[in-house]
């Protein structure tokens, strides 16, 4: 009964501090840190940080396959690698010292041949045993038809694991068909996956929170006709609306100093990850309130620090008793 973190769309990032960001000029760095990272990577650092084991599985591209997990090893992230062609794509961070604001750009990254994709789902599949909870995080790699992020889902399933989906819209959409035991698409991700559309209608500065917990409800409901499991819309400082159909419910947010909310459905993640996986070893069903209660737990603390998945279990499990969340101090103590 293990947790499984599958990463399929391995990025560097690189952060990069300029005094202030001036398109058409050339500039100088004022620094420079480049982390392996990827939505899967977040989620591995909270499940650490709560003290929950877990592995890491990615296809990693062998041209600097080697910088990437060595970044991994380095912050303590248990890796499995799975050699594929071509590079690890790069996500340009660039924060301005003279203002808060951060500009990101994203490589496409390399294209994925479908052959390799399918050797990686067999390679994550092996290592996926009866009851494990696999979570399958961000985007994939480019060039991959839609169903690809399905067939991943269904070769877990054959394996008789739970998976927890957490992916870009189009993969997410056509996965949903798969019926993952989980998707956790914020409220702008749910959109576009119902609809089919490629943008989406909601603008953040303008929906009040009673809004986007209605609306994040109603989204809720209708992934939870597609997949016939449980679903978690993600509302940002709202909160998060979950159904299953059958059983349906809202957790407020807690108000918490956001320094940066970068990640923050990652820590969400890991949170309710930590909190089944909890319950699955206790031999008993999953308490739902209780796992995305303490998911909510876990991206408020990861919003009061910079690092993405930055997650401090104390903080959390404070939280959490806060907010009445049930049986926390038990996750992940060793
Ligand atoms: N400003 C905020 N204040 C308090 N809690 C927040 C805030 N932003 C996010 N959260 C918490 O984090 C959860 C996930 O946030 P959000 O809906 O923004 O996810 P996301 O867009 O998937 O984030 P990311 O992709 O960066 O990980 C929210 O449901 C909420 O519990
Ligand atoms: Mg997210």
């Amino acid at each position: 009964m293990a947790i499984v973190v599958v990463n399929p769309n391995p990025v560097f990032d690189r952060t990069i501090v300029v005094e202030r960001l001036v398109p058409g000029t050339v500039m100088r760095t004022l620094e420079v840190e480049v982390t392996a990272g990827g939505k899967g990577v977040n989620v591995a650092r909270a499940l650490r940080a709560l003290q929950v084991p877990a592995t890491f599985i990615a296809p990693v591209g062998r041209d600097d396959g080697q910088r990437y997990e060595r970044l991994l090893a380095e912050e303590g992230a248990d890796v499995e690698a799975f050699d594929v062609s071509g590079f690890v794509r790069i996500a340009s961070i660039y924060r301005e010292s003279t203002s808060d604001r951060v500009t990101v750009v994203n490589d496409a990254g390399h294209l994925l041949p479908e052959a390799e994709w399918d050797a990686f789902v067999e390679f994550a599949a092996d290592r996926v045993q009866s009851k494990d909870l696999v979570l399958v995080m961000g985007s994939l790699p480019a060039g991959l038809p839609a169903d690809a992020a399905a067939r991943l889902v269904r070769a877990c399933h054959a394996r008789g694991a739970r998976v927890i989906l957490d992916t870009a819209p189009t993969w997410l959409a056509s996965a949903m068909s798969a019926h993952p035991d989980l998707v956790a698409p914020n409220i702008h991700e749910a959109h576009a996956a119902v609809t089919s559309s490629a943008t989406s209608v909601f603008d953040d500065s303008t929906v009040d929170d009673a809004r986007a917990r209605a609306q994040a409800m109603e989204l809720a409901d209708r992934c939870a006709e597609k997949t016939t499991r449980m679903v978690c819309v993600t509302a940002g400082s709202a909160g998060v609306a979950f159904s299953s159909g059958d059983e349906r419910g809202w957790i407020d947010a807690p108000s918490v100093d956001v320094v940066s909310a970068v990640g923050a459905g990652d820590s969400f993640v890991a949170g309710l990850a930590a909190r089944w996986h909890h319950d699955m070893e206790s031999g008993r069903d999953v308490d739902w309130p209780a796992a995305v209660g303490f998911g909510v737990a876990c991206a408020s603390t990861s919003c009061e620090v910079v690092r993405a998945g930055g997650v401090e279990r104390s903080r959390a499990l404070h939280i959490a008793a806060e907010m009445g969340v049930a049986e926390v101090e038990a996750v992940g103590a060793r």
